[in-house]
């Protein structure tokens, strides 16, 4: 499945707008994600930090969250926005949250404020990752 770059270009601005909601008072480290669902709609959002430092989480788990909440269940492809002198990709975890729904092929861009900064696939990101397929015998 080819994901037009008029699309991708939708995503990451979605991404970048929920940025600015980030509630990042520890790390000041906002970031912002949108994921494309099966019906072409786009669901974005921001990390949420905590005092208790590890029961914060990522912008990727808030817009995967917001698919699934929406009822939505495949994701077709992944933007994040994040401010580093390195694109912006998602952590381990959020890799692994993300193949839950999406194929080996799913585009996962990495942009900041300008611009997009690398384009990578699920199936890069995450080589011989475990999914679904694995407990279906
Ligand atoms: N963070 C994300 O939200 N997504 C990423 O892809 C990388 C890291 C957040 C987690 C934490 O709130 C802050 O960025 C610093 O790690």
């Amino acid at each position: 499945m080819t994901v037009d770059d008029t699309t991708m270009a939708r995503l990451v601005e979605a991404a970048r707008a929920v940025r600015a909601n980030a509630y990042a008072p520890y790390s000041k480290f906002a970031v912002g994600a949108a994921v494309l669902d099966e019906q072409g709609r786009i669901h974005a959002g921001c990390n949420v930090e905590n005092a208790a430092y590890p029961q914060g989480w990522c912008a990727e788990t808030s817009a995967l969250a917001a698919l699934v909440a929406a009822g939505a269940r495949r994701v077709l492809a992944v933007a994040v926005v994040g401010v580093a002198a390195d694109p912006v990709t998602p952590c381990g975890g959020c890799r692994q949250k993300i193949r839950e729904f999406a194929a080996a092929d799913c585009p996962v861009w990495a942009a900041d404020l300008q611009q997009v900064r690398a384009r990578h696939t699920l199936g890069g990101l995450l080589p011989a990752g475990f999914g679904p397929q694995h407990l279906q015998g």
